[in-house]
């Protein structure tokens, strides 16, 4: 059998993550954090595509591709786009796969502009505030789900 195929998308700014406020964001970058991601992966039994980008359309044209390029799941810390992309939203209800949103932070104990996620209602869950392991706690979840 063909491992299932999990895409993972981080967006503007964490490619910042190490030197970014690491107070609030920890020290590992998020080349660490995806080595870290591929080796949990490899103990589930699932492949992961992990990606970067700081441009909106950029991870919408990710999102959109992804069932057709045979992905079964998705991982998606969007940064601050989680705040405001009604887009971002838009393509994760219609991208036909189950998705969960991920911070590392806990944006609910933040700033008040940061309460609100865009993305949330179209996420089979949420995993925040975990540090860098919130990606491996939703990597977890996702599989459990897809069974
Ligand atoms: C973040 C939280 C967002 O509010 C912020 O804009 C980020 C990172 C997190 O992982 O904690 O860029 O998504």
């Amino acid at each position: 059998m063909t491992p299932r195929k999990i895409l993972v998308l981080s967006g503007p700014n964490l490619d910042r993550l190490g030197k970014r406020e690491p107070h609030i964001y920890g020290t590992q970058t998020l080349q660490d954090i995806y080595a870290g991601l591929q080796a949990l992966a490899h103990e589930l039994g699932v492949e992961l595509s992990c990606q970067h980008s700081n441009h909106e359309g950029v991870l919408i044209d990710w999102l959109n591709g992804a069932e057709e390029q045979g992905f079964s799941g998705v991982l998606i810390n969007p940064g601050a786009l989680t705040h405001y992309s009604w887009a971002l939203h838009d393509s994760l209800k219609g991208c036909g796969l189950p998705a969960i949103e991920v911070h590392l932070s806990n944006p609910a104990a933040r700033e008040e502009f940061r309460h609100h996620s865009c993305v949330g209602p179209a996420a089979l869950g949420t995993v925040a505030g975990f540090g860098a392991n919130s990606y491996a706690l939703a990597l977890r979840g996702l599989v459990l789900k897809l069974g």
